[in-house]
């Protein structure tokens, strides 16, 4: 397989014949501290994708991570599965996390993983009987538990921000859509019904749906509506890819904020938003809200206070962002890509140092 460059630090990829899945891990940056980012187990194309996939999201943690002040680097795992996780038996899944395991323990803490796409608090508890490097246990397993609440606020919180970016007074009587009901987006769904919103949603799991419009009084509309759809903001909670150059050029909404890892699929869409006056509360800095309840709780010893404070100033940071973006008539990918980068020149994140032990100093 020829593998194009890459502007990462390493990439790992393994292959079991008995299963049939794939295990790539991208190490895309220790310069903060050591890196850190979830695991993806789901179906690909071809083990190509899978390793383009896995670099692309390390990236976006390396930038997460530094837009946050955290001390540590970006780095993610993703498992190109041979069929659908509901689909594996037992034994083949334990296999993938023993083997999973293993990988981890040769990059001998240069790397963490947790939670993502896919894998779960649970999963996590298994992998951590097996390697230290590991985040996100349940509470059960005397970890922090799952880190979508974290995400959720604090893309409650980037959606406010957004909101006050564009003008408008507050959540209450917009129409919120929101794409995915997983364990972020159905959180998000309850914040903003919550806030008096008039709740719009979709998933391609019609259970999810009905359960959200019977227990939120949504409106839920198809799954390939979500781009045509008219609403004020746009809340992308599924997977990646969704806003392209084409996408992007006609999406009829006012705010874009959602927790969906890599929304855009380059940078450039963020300036086709800017032209068409849409605010877009770049990724990397909305859904952080996991990452520093993982990396608060586990790394920076925060108590559940702590993170919930440090998540709801996710707004704080867009609105810096957004101010920017204004001030220099640039995008806020282009505003928010610049901050993480000074802070990644500079070595030296806002919140301390990590050792690759993981401990601060
Ligand atoms: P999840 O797997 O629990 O939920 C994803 C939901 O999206 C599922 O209900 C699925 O059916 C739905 N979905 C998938 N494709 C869809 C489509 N085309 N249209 C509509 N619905 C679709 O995942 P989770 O944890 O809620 O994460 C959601 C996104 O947020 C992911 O992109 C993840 O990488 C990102 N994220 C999650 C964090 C976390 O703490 N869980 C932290 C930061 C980012
Ligand atoms: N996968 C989540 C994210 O993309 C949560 C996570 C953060 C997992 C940091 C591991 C480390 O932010």
């Amino acid at each position: 397989m020829a593998l194009p460059e890459w502007d990462g630090e390493l990439t790992s990829v393994r292959h079991d014949p008995d299963t049939g899945a794939w295990f790539v891990i991208g190490v895309h940056s220790t310069r903060l501290g050591p890196a850190s980012g979830g695991t993806r187990a789901m179906v690909y194309d071809g083990v190509t994708d899978a390793v383009a996939d896995a670099r692309r999201l390390a990236g976006a943690m390396t930038s997460k991570m530094a837009a946050a002040g955290l001390p540590m680097g970006g780095g993610k795992s993703v498992i190109a599965l041979p069929a659908p996780r509901a689909e594996l038996d037992d034994a083949t899944w334990r296999r993938i996390l023993h083997l999973h395991a293993a990988n981890l323990n040769l990059l001998g803490g240069n790397y963490t993983t947790g939670p993502d796409v896919g894998t779960a608090a649970a999963d996590m508890d298994v992998l951590a009987t097996l390697t230290p490097h590991v985040f996100g246990r349940s509470t059960a397993a005397g970890g922090p538990g799952s880190s979508a609440p974290m995400t959720a606020l604090g893309v409650f919180a980037a959606i406010e921000a957004g909101v006050a970016e564009a003008g408008l007074d507050g959540v209450e009587g917009l129409r919120v859509l929101v794409q995915g009901l997983g364990a972020v987006g159905a959180d998000v769904a309850r914040f903003a019904a919550r806030a008096g919103a008039k709740l719009i949603v979709t998933d391609v799991d019609p259970a999810r749906c009905a359960a959200v419009a019977d227990d939120l009084g949504a409106e839920v509309i198809g799954a390939d509506d979500v781009l045509s759809r008219a609403c004020d903001v746009l809340v992308p909670c599924a997977t990646g890819g969704l806003l392209s150059p084409a996408t992007a050029a006609t999406v009829p909404c006012t705010v874009i904020a959602g927790a969906a890892n890599n929304l855009l699929t380059e940078d450039a869409v963020g300036e086709v938003l800017r032209r068409r006056g849409i605010t877009y509360a770049p990724d990397f800095v909305a859904n952080a809200g996991g990452a520093i309840h993982l990396v608060g709780r586990e790394v920076l010893g925060w108590d559940a206070g702590e993170v919930a404070a440090r998540t709801r100033a996710v707004g704080d940071t867009l609105a810096g962002i957004f101010a920017d973006a204004r001030a220099h008539d640039i995008s806020t990918v282009t505003a928010a890509g610049r901050a993480a980068a000074r802070t990644l020149a500079d070595g030296r994140p806002a919140l301390g140092t990590t050792d690759t032990a993981g401990a601060q100093r």
